[in-house]
């Protein structure tokens, strides 16, 4: 537990603090247990609003996921908390974008975390961050980023997002392929002691498969290691940034990102981006397909939308959609 521990107005959590906290927070990966969490304390001048228990200052959604097991347990599940520290040696573009992302989102990304990560602590038996962690590249984020990870080495696993590999330097564009997402591989593997595009973590009989899917696309070599975890025979639930496509999720989609401000049509809208990709792509429609017919699979969990929103994917599993953590979101799902 890190004690003396203080939130700061600015960035949430100041740099002894962030040090201190993350060691303790992802010592286990994106699956952590939760009796392993810090709890930071908070500033109650700091909260938007009067608040005389700040642990519980989380906004949550319930899930239950039933498989069969002898002992019950359950996630917190959160994503897409954006963060945008930037570092000294960080170059003033890269200083100047982060400041208008955290004026974007809010600037209490890091509090956010903080309060989800504290309530799991004494609610919650694991936590699994889903991607978007950081909203892009910096000295600052990564160097949190290998803070949170690095005292455990080879022992974590995390979905990455899209956001994770954007680097955003030199007025480079991000472009969803994994060509672009190769740039990144060496900084992010280094920054995340764990496989970055597979990673499987066992607790309670339960196999929790953390994918890097960012743009709707499972590469080949995905396929080929999730047909591994398959081979286990331990029920699975699958982890990843961009949930797989539906018709009532694209509308959903559609509704929230859209021009569209009201339902005029429950007309399944027309595929475009992740969605799209998803269903042209071959070896992602093959996998997809298979994955439905596949009966281990207990559930997915997924970020990127910002909203909640869930799905039935196949006979077995339901798809679960997780909004921003930046918004101090997240769900927690019991496993029974
Ligand atoms: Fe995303």
């Amino acid at each position: 537990m890190i004690t003396g521990n203080r939130l700061n107005a600015k960035q949430g959590i100041n740099q002894m603090d962030r040090r201190e906290f993350i060691t303790g927070m992802l010592a286990s990966g994106a699956l952590v247990a939760a009796a392993d969490l810090p709890i930071p304390a908070a500033e109650p001048s700091c909260l938007p609003f009067p608040c005389k228990t700040p642990r519980s200052y989380i906004s949550l959604g319930y899930h239950h996921i039933h498989i069969g097991l002898p002992q019950p347990f359950s996630v917190l599940h959160i994503s897409d908390t954006h963060l945008a520290l930037t570092a000294e040696a960080d170059p003033p573009d890269k200083v100047a974008f982060a400041k208008r992302r955290n004026e974007g989102f809010g600037g209490n990304q890091a509090r956010a975390l903080a309060n989800s990560l504290a309530w799991a602590k004494d609610n919650a038996d694991y936590v699994i961050h889903t991607g978007d962690l950081i909203d892009f590249q910096t000295v600052g984020n990564l160097d949190f980023v290998r803070k949170c990870f690095g005292a455990e080495k080879g022992t974590l696993a995390a979905a990455m997002g899209n956001h994770e590999y954007q680097r955003r330097q030199d007025g480079e564009k991000p472009k969803p392929t994994f060509d672009y997402n190769a740039l990144s591989e060496k900084t992010l593997a280094e920054a995340f002691p764990f496989d970055i595009n597979l990673q499987s973590t066992v607790v309670h009989g339960v196999n929790f498969v953390t994918m890097s899917q960012v743009y709707g696309l499972v590469s080949e070599a995905q396929v080929e290691r999730f047909r591994a975890e398959r081979a286990k025979g331990l029920p699975i639930v699958l982890c990843m940034h961009v949930p797989f496509t539906t018709e009532h999720i694209r509308r959903a989609v559609s509704k929230f990102w859209g021009r569209s401000k009201k339902f005029r049509s429950a007309a399944a809208p027309k595929l475009h981006g992740d969605a799209l990709r998803q269903e042209t792509d071959p070896v992602t429609c093959a996998f997809v397909a298979d994955l439905r017919k596949e009966p281990l699979l207990k559930g997915i969990l997924a970020g990127h939308l910002h909203f909640d929103v869930q799905d039935r994917f196949s006979p077995t599993a339901i798809e679960y959609v997780v909004g921003g953590n930046f918004l101090y979101h997240g769900q927690e799902i019991l496993f029974t």
